[in-house]
């Protein structure tokens, strides 16, 4: 990887003793960016909570599962470019300033207005004239101007710029450099300070106002929970006429490039997609008939698919076996994972639970080979590799056509 060479510093070099300052820097999101820009060159302060984590990656331990991440934090720890802390003052250290702290949806499903606010507030008192100030968390719409007014009460001269992320988790450091960056900003002064720490990753820069940037990250993550709500919804009716889905889909797809993205079944999870559907729906008054379709449909997968498992099965008298906790193959995330409530609704109606994954640590789970060993009827939840050639005379049902033996259930 080649770095760009343009002098991120201002005039006066001492002022700031690190390049990027990454708020949220030790979360899933803030940490491969950090990983990413200090392996441009960068030198990089990842500024966290949360002090585990912060040890690990001081230690050049990851604290999750990234592709290629773990080489990657032991080189650029050893560079001296990336180091981790939990002291607030650290915020102003660089001139460039990266907020990606978690923006859940509460209880109810309501966007939290403030967290973005209330993380810069924690630290504000570090803040200095002449930052830029780059809001990466999903956010919903107006946060970006609630943030300039609020930095701006304060007195503090500096550039709000929001640059949303796009990567996909496990993918990280392929799509950083990969994907296109969109960079919004009120005044062209902020676009051309928050491009230019970008270009350190990618030349291909689309901008925006704040405004359409805060939509166009919504708009993407909404477009990917609906088709998913799609492709459950016609999988539902396949089932139901006693069909399979993926022969149908195969046909549908096979040299049709408009059909091309028709997604297989399967749990749509996760800490994003879900939120940010509820954070659209939120900004449009909750007159989100399609984004809260979606959700039912999603969200109803698991108690379908138990309904279905009741009737071929008497599952009162059965050891169900979950295979995969994780929100999806390959990761070791469980937030937000449809699997939990399958193992919810299963803890119910089948006579006994057992659950398993290779990645996700949680102390009720079992090893893959008690699972096999004790249970009657297995079912996919995270379609993990592993997963794919069980070695099993038991019943495994797999909604994503992760074995090959069709989708039917
Ligand atoms: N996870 C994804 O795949 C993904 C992809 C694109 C965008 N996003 C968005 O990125 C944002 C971050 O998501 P994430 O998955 O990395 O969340 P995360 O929970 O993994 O990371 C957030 C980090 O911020 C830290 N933190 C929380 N409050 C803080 C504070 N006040 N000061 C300093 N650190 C603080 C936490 O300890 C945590 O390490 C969210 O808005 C999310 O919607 C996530």
């Amino acid at each position: 990887m080649t770095a760009p060479v343009p002098d991120l510093r201002p005039a006066d070099r001492d002022a700031f003793s690190a390049d990027v300052v990454i708020v949220g820097g030790c979360g899933r999101v803030g940490l491969p960016l950090g990983l990413a820009l200090a392996s441009r060159g960068l030198s990089v302060v990842l500024y966290d909570v949360n002090p585990v984590a912060v040890e690990l990656v001081n230690a050049s331990r990851m604290p999750f599962v990234e592709e290629g991440a773990d080489v990657l934090l032991r080189e650029v720890s050893r560079a001296g470019r990336l180091r981790a802390t939990t002291a607030a003052a650290a915020v102003g250290t660089a001139e460039n300033l990266v907020v990606v702290v978690g923006t859940p949806v509460d209880e109810h499903l309501n966007p939290d207005l403030g967290v973005v606010p209330r993380a810069l507030e924690r630290c504000a008192e570090h803040l200095r004239d002449g930052q830029l100030i780059v809001l990466r968390s999903t956010v919903h719409p107006g946060v970006t101007a609630l943030t300039e007014r609020q930095l701006a009460a304060r007195g503090l001269v500096v550039d709000v710029a929001f640059c949303p992320e796009r990567i996909a988790e496990g993918r990280a450091l392929v799509e950083l450099f990969d994907l296109p960056q969109i960079v919004a900003g009120r005044s062209e002064q902020t676009i051309a300070r928050a491009e230019k720490l970008f270009r350190y990753l990618t030349d291909r820069i689309v901008t925006l106002s704040p405004e359409e940037a805060e939509l166009a990250k919504l708009f993407t993550n909404t477009w990917r929970y609906v088709k998913f709500a799609t492709a459950n919804q016609f999988w539902m009716m396949a089932n139901d006429a006693g069909l399979d889905y993926d022969r149908i889909r195969q046909a549908v797809t096979f040299d049709y490039p408009r059909a091309a993205d028709l997604p297989m079944p399967g749990f749509a999870a996760g800490p994003c997609l879900l939120k940010d559907t509820m954070q659209l729906a939120a900004f449009n008054k909750n007159n989100f008939v399609l984004g809260h379709a979606a959700m039912l449909i999603n969200e109803g997968l698991p108690l379908y698919l138990v309904s279905r498992l009741e009737d071929r099965f008497d599952l009162a008298s059965l050891t169900v076996g979950i295979l995969g906790m994780a929100f999806k193959g390959g990761s070791d995330d469980p937030r937000e994972s449809l699997a939990y409530k399958l193992r919810k609704i299963l803890l119910l109606k089948a006579g006994a639970v057992l659950c398993t994954d290779p990645l996700v640590v949680d102390d009720r789970l079992v090893g893959l080979e008690v699972v096999l060993a004790q249970a009657d009827l297995l079912v996919i939840a995270a379609p993990h590799r592993e997963y794919a050639r069980l070695g099993t005379g038991l019943p495994v049902v797999d909604m994503w056509g992760l074995t090959g033996q069709g989708v039917r259930v």
